[in-house]
């Protein structure tokens, strides 16, 4: 068992060499004079037991990582949960997983095919939540999946790996709130999903997210490269409650547009 801090820093640094975007806009923020701080990182999943979020969580949990809130994604067929730490230093973890039993019977016999190429010791192993893709596919079934789920698309393609980490605007200096950053990350060139408008949530749901749209990288499939969406980088603002401690919780109708941007376009 490594520290939960080797964990958290093989997150971003395999998130930053696949995303070119994440690279650019962190130099961007820092050149402005800030210093980054993570809000929360997010895996995906399938609800298999080999890999679902109890076993993605496991090697969070072993770190001081404990579960404190589900939400559930009904159209998207997808469940979340999210972790905290005790140290508030760390980044929340939010870990959502698609669930296998709403979906067809083409797509569950595909899925099967992938999970059973996973490693056995791979699930209990300290490092299994930044292990990537551990199967082989290629890219008529990736399109086949991505057709029914674009969310079971992308976890074929990428596997276990951070599918974004989230600047946390509250501690931004030089930006009035998430309307002044989306202007500035526009301005960069880089756009925003703006599906349910670019700001998700609001002061009173305690909770405002936006996020570029997902970087376009090639992959390598069994039969060749294939340019696909791979991640992006969210921006979260949190607001207080009423006993003055900031909300750290997830607002579900943000994070269902939230998802969408690995949508293909
Ligand atoms: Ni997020």
């Amino acid at each position: 068992m490594a520290d939960i801090g080797r964990l958290l820093d093989l997150l971003w640094q395999d998130y930053m060499a696949l995303n070119r975007q994440v690279r650019t806009v962190r130099g961007l923020l820092e050149k402005e004079g800030e210093t980054v701080v993570n809000d929360h990182i997010a895996l995906r999943t399938f609800d298999d037991s080999r890999v679902g979020i109890d076993a993605l969580a496991g090697a969070f949990v072993a770190g001081g990582y404990q579960a404190c809130g589900e939400y559930d994604f009904v159209q998207k067929k997808l469940f979340a949960c999210h972790y905290e730490h005790a140290d508030p230093a760390l980044p929340r973890v939010f870990i959502s997983q698609l669930k296998l039993a709403e979906c067809s019977a083409g797509l569950r016999q595909i899925v099967a095919e992938l999970l059973e190429q996973v490693p056995a010791d791979l699930p209990g192993r300290w490092d299994f939540p930044v292990s990537g893709r551990t199967w082989n596919v290629d890219y008529r079934t990736y399109e086949v999946l991505a057709d029914e789920s674009e969310y079971a698309g992308w976890v074929a393609a990428f596997g276990f790996r951070a599918n974004h980490f989230t600047v946390l605007v509250n501690a931004l200096k030089t930006f009035d709130g998430l309307a002044a950053l989306n202007a500035f990350i526009k301005q960069s060139g880089y756009p925003l999903n703006d599906g349910g408008g670019e700001i998700k949530g609001s002061p009173q749901s305690l909770l405002e997210q936006s996020s570029t749209l997902a970087d376009q990288v090639p992959v390598d499939f069994t039969d060749g490269p294939h340019t696909i969406p791979a991640c992006y980088y969210e921006f979260a603002r949190r607001y207080p409650t009423a006993d003055g401690k900031l909300f750290y919780g997830f607002v579900a109708s943000s994070a269902d547009k939230i998802f969408e941007s690995t949508d293909r376009r």
